[in-house]
């Protein structure tokens, strides 16, 4: 495997394989990588020729008070679990040669990030869009994988590129878990013994949902009040959000619907976790 650091290597390597004919799969991650993100290596070998994998912690989708300075970084380990998928390029770049001048430009799409996380995290998308993009230009990939974990990031990321023309297949992944049902993140490293039980909740809640929802409750209103029982019988949890949203708009509903996306952001002592569900099909 070759590691690459600076932006000009990743694009003349680019230009170099895509002129042999060479077809190219990426996936952007902010590293500390976990089964979730292995799989989704797996997935983007699968799809092209060579597979890159961007390992960058983007200083521009984190908000002020955010964990920029603390988020988990492990380079030797990351960069042996990348060669061990047989991914051909990890593109790690520091953050001064990605952004050598203050980025002044920032990709914004609107109303898919008006709620959920968008809410939550003023500017999130943008910073996030804005280096998905960069990523794209240097790399120039045919296929980019991104988690259905981040159903929202995912969304955003597909319009954008619908609205841009770019020619790149975004393909999701499903939502790798544990085996007790917490869905995989860098961010659960930062969980003590009892907030790693807590945070079962979000898992919980999801699995509570869909049973409503089997044994045929429509009204969103009452779901949520029973989700929010349900959470709030553990005092260190806390709900940032937690609403039903059509999948394709993201705009909530109250009513569920075939379309309906359950989507939550809970606090368990300092650590924010994100989960995610449609509430009709059987894919979980
Ligand atoms: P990061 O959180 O490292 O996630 C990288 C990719 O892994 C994303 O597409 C995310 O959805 C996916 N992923 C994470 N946990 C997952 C899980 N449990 N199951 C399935 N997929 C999972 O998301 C980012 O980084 C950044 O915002 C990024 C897109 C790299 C832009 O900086």
């Amino acid at each position: 495997m070759k590691i690459i650091s600076t932006p000009a290597e990743i694009a003349s390597w680019s230009v170099e394989h895509h002129a042999a004919g060479e077809t190219i799969s990426l996936v952007p991650t902010m590293g500390f990588f976990h089964e979730g993100h292995l799989q989704l290596m797996r997935q983007a070998r699968a799809l092209a020729d060579l597979s890159v994998v961007s390992l960058f912690v983007n200083p521009i989708q984190f908000g002020p008070g955010e964990d920029l300075d603390r988020y988990p970084r492990d380079f030797p380990r990351d960069a042996s679990l990348a060669e061990q998928e047989g991914v051909e390029v990890l593109f790690a770049p520091e953050a001064g040669t990605m952004y050598p001048a203050p980025a002044l430009t920032r990709i914004q799409v609107s109303q898919l990030t008006e709620y959920l996380c968008g809410a939550d995290r003023p500017g999130h998308f943008d910073g996030v869009c804005t280096v998905v993009a960069k990523l794209f230009n240097l790399i120039k990939p045919e296929y980019a994988v991104f988690g259905r974990k981040d159903y929202q990031q995912l969304a955003v990321i597909r319009r954008m590129v619908s609205d841009l023309n770019w020619d790149v297949l975004v393909v999701d992944h499903p939502i790798v878990r544990e085996t007790d049902g917490l869905a995989m993140s860098s961010r659960n490293k930062y969980l003590s013994i009892s907030e790693r039980q807590t945070a079962l909740c979000l898992s919980r809640a999801i699995r509570l949902a869909r049973r409503m929802v089997r044994e045929g409750l429509r009204d969103c209103a009452e779901m949520l009040s029973g989700l929010k029982k349900m959470i709030a019988t553990d005092d260190s949890a806390r709900i940032e959000y937690l609403m039903v949203v059509d999948k394709g708009s993201l705009i909530p509903q109250s009513i569920i619907t075939p379309d309906s996306l359950l989507a939550l952001a809970v606090r368990v002592g300092s650590t924010r976790l994100i989960d995610n569900t449609v509430l009709f099909d059987d894919e979980e």
